[in-house]
């Protein structure tokens, strides 16, 4: 059987799933999902990799349950019987940063790159002074420009061309910068988008 057959045929019964990209509202709601990741982390590290990176479902614990209604509502996992979950994305923890990125299972070709050594190379190495001006082109997930924002960055602009990747990394700036707000990118010009990531009490917008 061709392949995209056979995967539109897994995809027809649930076994591969594409999921949307996660979202949150507001603040309120951003910072709820902070939160979560963080205080399921502290709990155990173990699981928060096995369900993020090694994609096993899990069946809760009763602690466990409230971040995951959390992270649920946001699209990071997803119920699959009472009381377990799976996930939706991957979820990196790098340096004080939650990154969600794709499952290496969404195959269209607007995946959105997970981390690997060369991103940790890259934010543990950049060359960064107070007051900057950062731009990253092809942005994926926001990891560079985010760690960018992170390290005083007076602002920071990503450029992608994919509405997907673009989301990603609204949905990573809201969880990661604390008082900004993400607000849907939107389409400049033929084929390129941007993302603005201010820092400090400025609001993250597009345009
Ligand atoms: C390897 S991925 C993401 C890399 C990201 N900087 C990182 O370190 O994780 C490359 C990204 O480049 C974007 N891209 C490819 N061609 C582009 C173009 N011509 N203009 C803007 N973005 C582009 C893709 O949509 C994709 O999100």
């Amino acid at each position: 059987m061709p392949d995209g057959v056979w995967r539109r045929f897994l995809r027809s019964v649930g076994v591969v799933r594409q999921f949307p990209p996660p979202r949150v509202e507001g603040d309120a709601q951003a910072r709820a999902v902070r939160g979560a990741l963080e205080a399921f982390l502290a709990r155990d590290e173990d699981r928060f990799r096995r369900l993020f990176l090694g994609g096993e479902p899990l069946v809760l614990a009763d602690a466990e349950r409230p971040w995951m209604e959390v992270l649920v509502a946001a699209g990071y996992v997803t119920t699959i019987l009472a009381g377990a979950v799976r996930r939706c994305v991957r979820v990196f923890f790098l340096d004080e940063l939650f990154i969600a990125t794709d499952l290496l299972a969404h195959h269209d070709e607007d995946q959105v790159f997970s981390l690997m050594l060369e991103q940790v190379f890259l934010v543990r190495s950049m060359d960064l002074r107070k007051g900057d001006h950062v731009l990253e082109l092809c942005l994926g997930s926001g990891v560079n420009a985010l760690a960018a924002a992170r390290r005083g960055a007076a602002r920071v602009l990503g450029v992608d061309v994919s509405e997907r990747a673009l989301a990603f990394a609204a949905m990573n700036a809201a969880v990661n910068l604390s008082r900004e707000r993400a607000t849907r990118p939107s389409r400049r010009s033929a084929g390129t988008c941007s993302t603005l990531l201010p820092k400090g009490n400025a609001s993250i917008s597009s345009s």
